[in-house]
This record gives structure tokens, C-alpha cells and sequence, in this order.
């Protein structure tokens, strides 16, 4: 559904943040990328977004050639970046009244749940009338995680969504996260430094070499769905754990071709 092919960018200043990085993405499948700080992950997923042109590869979405931001594509970064004089609704619905009637029309196509539906769906009821200087952290993040859905993009691009969260609001929105994405069908590549937080949420964890970032290799995630905290202390999880650290151990690779291994 969603391919990355062999991805390439350097940026203007010469740094050269990604290379020959590929990622094939199966409809409703969720995977997460690990990697060294600076390996071009935030790159890579403004990439997928059509925010900015790779220098070389492409990205291909139900064989439509990305070049250009889609509403079938939304994205959710590390900080919720509300409007503080809009309430938790009309933050919401932002994208509806940015988007036009392109939006709108996507979304109902799309048969989009109904605000008091998807505010429901966040953990958010009782809080519409709310100004973001009211909410906690956590809550804000919940309030951008509708507001990427409310127009029910086909994919949901997470760049660290939880990053400045305490530990256990992170715990909590993660297995909330997972049964929305869940419930909504939403296919999703997510970026995050937790290496258990990869694993709770993902089919497939990508593990990314340090700069210039390409793929060192994969691990599947077989755990049953719903997905729960007590799975941590399976002696699966702890393997699933386990693989990704030597992945992310290795040295990197000396050749530049970027493989997609099947574990
Ligand atoms: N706009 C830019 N112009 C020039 N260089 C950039 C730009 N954005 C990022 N870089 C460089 O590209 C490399 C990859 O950056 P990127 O933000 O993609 O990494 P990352 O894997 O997301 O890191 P982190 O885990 O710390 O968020 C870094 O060396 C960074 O300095
Ligand atoms: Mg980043």
C-alpha cells in the first residue's frame, strides 16, 4: 500500500541524512522505526508526507507518486502544537476548515466519525469546550491525535508523539493509540526512541543504521491484538526486545544497498 523506494536525501548544507532507505507498508499494518538520533527519521517521515522532495527514490501510496502533501496522509509530531485561543473542538476541526471542501469531501467519503465520535474516541468527552492551556500534556497529544484523524487519512505518520510525556501518560496513550488505529483501520509508520514502546505497538519494527540512515534490518511482531502492558513481562516481548537491540548494535551496514528482510 504504502512504498518508500530506496529513499536518498541529502540536504542543501551537504549533509547527508538518508540513504537507499526503503519501507513497503501493508494496509492497516503499523510499523515503527528505531534508530540513532540523527539518522534521518524525521527526514524520512516528512519524506512519506510530501513535505519535502527526496533527492533521490520515491514514494508511492496505493500507486498514486507522493510529491506533495495528501489529506490521505495525516501526521502527528512530538509536540501537539494546539491553537490556544481555539478549544479542544474547534482545534479538532482545524484540518476540516484548512483542507476546504477537498477535506470535507474526503471525509465524508471516507464515512469520518462524527466529532462527539472521535472526541469520545481520545478519552476526550466532557473536555470539548476546553483551552489548551487547560489540558495536561498527555491530553493535548490526545487532542492532536484527532485532529489527525478527523479527516480519516488512510495513513497516520507519528514522528515521536509521546517524546514529552512522563512514563506512564506515555503508557497509557500508547495502548489508547493502539486501539484507535485499530478500530479506525488506520495504517501507521511511527517513529520512537522506546524500544518497547516499538514493540507493543507494532507488526513491524524497522530498525534504522546511524547517518546517513538506511535499513539494518526488521522484526516482525507477532503478539495478539489487543495489545496490553502485561505483555512486557512475556518471555516473547522480551525476545521481540532483545532482536531489536542487536539490530541496533550492529555497525553499519558497508554496502548502500537498503534490503526489506522478511523475519
Ligand atoms: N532542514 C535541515 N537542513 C539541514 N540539515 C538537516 C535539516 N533537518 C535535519 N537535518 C540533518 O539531517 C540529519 C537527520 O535529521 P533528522 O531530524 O531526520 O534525524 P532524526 O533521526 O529524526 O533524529 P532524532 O532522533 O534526534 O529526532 C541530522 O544530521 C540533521 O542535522
Ligand atoms: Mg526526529
Amino acid at each position: 500500500m504504502l512504498i518508500a523506494e530506496s529513499i536518498s536525501h541529502t540536504y542543501p548544507n551537504g549533509v547527508e541524512a538518508l540513504r537507499e532507505f526503503s519501507l513497503c507498508v501493508t494496509r492497516g499494518q503499523f510499523v515503527a522505526i528505531v534508530g540513532p538520533s540523527g539518522c534521518g527519521k524525521s527526514t524520512l517521515l516528512r519524506i512519506i508526507a510530501g513535505l519535502i522532495q527526496p533527492s533521490a527514490g520515491e514514494v508511492w501510496l496505493d500507486g498514486e507518486h507522493i510529491t506533495q502533501p495528501s489529506s490521505r496522509i495525516g501526521m502527528m509530531f512530538q509536540d501537539a502544537a494546539l491553537l490556544p485561543w481555539r478549544t479542544v473542538e474547534q482545534n479538532i476541526r482545524l484540518p476540516l476548515e484548512l483542507g476546504g471542501r477537498a477535506a470535507r469531501s474526503v471525509s465524508s467519503t471516507m464515512g469520518h466519525l462524527p466529532i462527539p465520535d472521535l472526541i469520545h474516541l481520545v478519552g476526550l468527552a466532557g473536555f470539548e469546550h476546553a483551552y489548551p492551556r487547560e489540558l495536561s500534556g498527555g491530553m493535548a497529544q490526545r487532542v492532536a491525535l484527532a485532529r489527525a484523524l478527523i479527516t480519516h487519512p488512510p495513513v497516520l505518520l507519528l514522528d515521536e508523539p509521546f517524546g514529552a510525556l512522563d512514563a506512564m501518560t506515555r503508557e497509557n496513550l500508547t495502548a489508547s493509540v493502539e486501539g484507535i488505529l485499530r478500530e479506525t483501520g488506520t495504517t501507521a509508520v511511527m517513529v520512537t526512541h522506546s524500544i518497547a514502546e516499538a514493540v507493543f505497538l507494532a507488526d513491524q519494527v524497522v530498525v534504522c543504521s546511524p547517518r546517513p540512515g538506511s535499513v539494518v534490518g526488521s522484526v516482525q511482531v507477532g503478539l495478539p491484538r489487543p495489545r496490553a502492558w502485561a505483555m512486557e513481562s512475556w518471555p516473547e516481548f522480551g525476545s521481540l526486545v532483545g532482536r531489536v537491540r542487536e539490530l541496533l548494535a550492529q555497525p553499519a551496514p558497508t554496502t548502500s544497498r537498503a534490503e526489506l528482510p522478511t523475519r
